[in-house]
């Protein structure tokens, strides 16, 4: 690369698999089943999926058209319209710090459990459910997966944005869907597995509360990897011939077929073998085995598949996390890519032992009520997204110049987008409405109050200092 030229993806399917691999995670194969379970199932599921539709997407591609249009990262993004919106790039920038405290984590777990197929796990499948508690509360072994993880997360992205990052995501993308149709027919064909699709596609309204549409917005936020960035920073490398409504709805797509995907692997055979659907975030790592045991001499190998595809699925998430804060000290700190990446990564790896330690040994060391893991995942899923997504909206429809937009999001009028003026209504007046009274009713009912008063005024305070960043 020529010092001082920004990088940029090598084609349009390196982007969309790059932009589908932060997206597609383990928002997609572990959060979002156990929360279907939590939240009762299919009612979640349409709620889930009205919030992708009428606000995910158009978020998108506004991230999508802001970073293209400026070509800097989240802060930049913002600071060159004015220093007053510097904040709302800086909240994305502590996301991405927030969320990588606690993803490599299960990212961690992800690799420890493609090993642990082949060690015996599946051949006592009445203790798989202890075996997890044991392992995440054990204090060296996930620690150790954790740094074999962060360290590939580094390799990758320290080689940059078209060597690294959409070389990984071409491969690996396509292998993920792979394994996970295979996983999922699996779970369809054994005997009983009808109660899981009734369960996830009839919905039950009777359980819906405010705290539903909380969780399924900050849902569609985390799994759709938005409100904090990322996406303004992967269109700003992005050329002007791509067009951006067509990518922005391939990649939701995408996201959406593998949460729905990862759903129908799941539930069947949980209901199949009569579990208990919310058993909270241990989901995946309790249920996946528990299938896999009762096929006998294919049980490991089918296992480690599916935690390979687990792992795959972290893996072009985090790598897109840690570019966040990398692009945003290479565009605003002019630092160089390599000791970014190094820099950055060993601050997430202290908050990781943090997160990781707070499930057995520290696990009396509270903040708020809650240890570290489930500080960084509520603060971000709860507020910090949601509220980023709300400000971006409210940047791009009322401090944009609507011509700009227009400009942007049809390629200077060379591409059709008949879409527009919906995009745009939605964007200044509905998005930032529903996200209001979303966040409002999830925020004044939910159990952690102080942490959410911490992070409202940490959002307040972010407004008032960080101008200079
Ligand atoms: N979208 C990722 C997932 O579903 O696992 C997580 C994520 C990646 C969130 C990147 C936010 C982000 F900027």
């Amino acid at each position: 690369m020529e010092q001082g030229k920004r990088e940029n993806w090598g084609s349009r399917f390196g982007f969309i698999m790059a932009a589908a691999g932060s997206a597609v995670g383990l928002g997609n194969i572990w959060r979002f089943p156990y929360l279907t379970g939590q939240n009762g199932g299919g009612a979640f599921i349409v709620i889930y999926l009205g919030c992708i539709l009428f606000i995910g997407l158009s978020i998108m591609l506004a991230e999508f058209a802001v970073g293209r249009r400026s070509g800097l990262a989240a802060v930049g993004a913002y600071k060159s319209f004015s220093d007053r919106w510097t904040f709302a790039g800086v909240m994305g920038v502590l996301s991405a710090f927030f969320i990588m405290g606690f993803y490599p984590v299960v990212g961690g777990w992800s690799m420890a459990y493609i090993v642990k197929s082949f060690t015996g796990l599946l051949s006592v499948p009445e203790a798989i459910g202890d075996v997890f508690g044991g392992f995440i509360g054990n204090p060296v072994q996930p620690l150790i997966w954790m740094a074999i993880y962060l360290v590939i997360n580094v390799l990758i992205v320290a080689r940059g944005v078209s060597g690294g990052i959409e070389a990984a995501g071409k491969i690996l993308m396509p292998s993920l869907f792979v394994l996970l149709i295979l996983v999922a027919i699996k779970g369809l064909t054994i005997p009983g597995s009808s109660a899981g699709l009734a369960f996830l596609f009839k919905p039950d309204w009777s359980l819906v509360t405010g705290q539903t549409f909380l969780a399924a917005l900050g849902q569609a936020f985390f799994s759709l990897s938005l409100g904090m960035g990322c996406m303004i920073t992967y269109g700003s490398y992005l050329n002007k011939q791509e067009k951006l409504p067509s990518n922005a709805l391939i990649v939701v797509s995408m996201d959406t077929t593998v949460a729905l995907l990862a759903g129908v692997a799941m539930f069947p055979a949980l209901f199949a073998f009569g579990m208990e659907p919310a058993a909270g975030p241990g989901l995946v790592f309790v249920v996946i085995p528990q299938i896999f045991a009762q096929m006998g001499g294919i049980g490991p190998l089918f296992s480690a598949v599916f935690f390979v595809a687990l792992f795959i699925a972290a893996l072009t998430s985090s790598v897109s996390l840690l570019e966040v804060v990398v692009a945003y000290l290479m565009d605003q700190k002019k630092m160089q890519r390599k000791p970014a990446v190094y820099g950055t990564a060993v601050v997430m790896a202290v908050l990781c032992v943090l997160a990781s330690l707070s499930l057995g040994v520290m696990s009396g060391v509270t903040v708020f009520g809650v240890g570290a893991f489930d500080f960084f995942d509520i603060l971000t899923d709860k507020i910090f997204l949601a509220i980023g997504g709300m400000l971006l909206a409210i940047f791009t429809g009322w401090f944009m110049k609507k011509e700009d937009l227009k400009d942007e999001l049809t390629n200077g009028g060379v591409v059709q987008f008949g879409l527009f003026e919906v995009w745009y209504a939605l964007i200044k007046y509905i998005i930032p409405i529903l996200i209001g009274i979303v966040a409002f009713v999830g925020i004044t009912s939910i159990a952690q109050k102080g942490l959410m008063i911490f992070g409202l005024l940490l959002i307040v305070v972010l407004a008032i200092f960080s101008k200079k960043l």
